[in-house]
């Protein structure tokens, strides 16, 4: 696909087909998220693929906007290392960055995903932490819940000339 169209065409999918994800797949996820730029090259991510069933359906008592982790055959909670921080304020963006190449890698391979909000709500990221048994380093970011689509959302037209300044506002 395409990157304009890919940009363009992504909806967040919270519907699920019952259909796994191959390795494969998850392997391509990954990859487009460790591409993602990120301040100075520091790359402050770590990536938790959760396949679990159990674990998969405990996500939303913890979290209760990611109700679709109940379908979803896999979801990617993206994480913060502090460790590999070198430039401690800009590891939010990072791990943005890498969160949206998810969801464009998985549309551009004909998979569904959506994004749900971990940081900076601190008692689901001390939930988390807690869940998965994270060491100290790591702060859980995001989680990015994916699976075939069992919906097709309309594209918007977002476009807004209002919100565009030229050379200042
Ligand atoms: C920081 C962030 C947190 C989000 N958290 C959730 C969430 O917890 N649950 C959810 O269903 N969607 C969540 N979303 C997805 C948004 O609802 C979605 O991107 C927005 O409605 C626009 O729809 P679109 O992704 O289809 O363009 C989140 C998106 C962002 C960027």
């Amino acid at each position: 696909m395409e990157a304009l169209q890919a940009i363009k065409t992504r909806r967040s999918i919270r519907k699920f087909l019952d259909k796994p994800v191959s390795r494969e797949m998850i392997r391509e996820l990954l990859e487009a998220a460790m591409f993602a730029p990120s301040a100075g090259n520091e790359q402050p991510w770590q990536f938790i693929v959760v396949e679990d069933r159990a674990l998969l359906d405990a996500i939303p008592r913890i979290c209760a906007t990611a109700s679709m982790c109940r379908q979803s055959p896999v979801t990617i909670m993206v994480c913060a290392d502090s460790s590999l921080s070198k430039y401690p304020d800009f590891w939010v963006q990072d791990c943005s960055a890498a969160v949206e190449n998810i969801l464009l890698a998985a549309h551009a391979q004909g998979l569904g995903a959506v994004w749900a909000g971990v940081y900076p709500l601190k008692d689901r990221v001390a939930a988390f932490q807690k869940h998965l048994d994270l060491p100290e380093e790591i702060t859980p970011f995001a989680l990015v819940a994916v699976g075939f689509p069992a919906e097709t959302p309309a594209a918007p037209q977002r476009y807004k000339e209002d919100r565009v300044h030229y050379n200042g506002w």
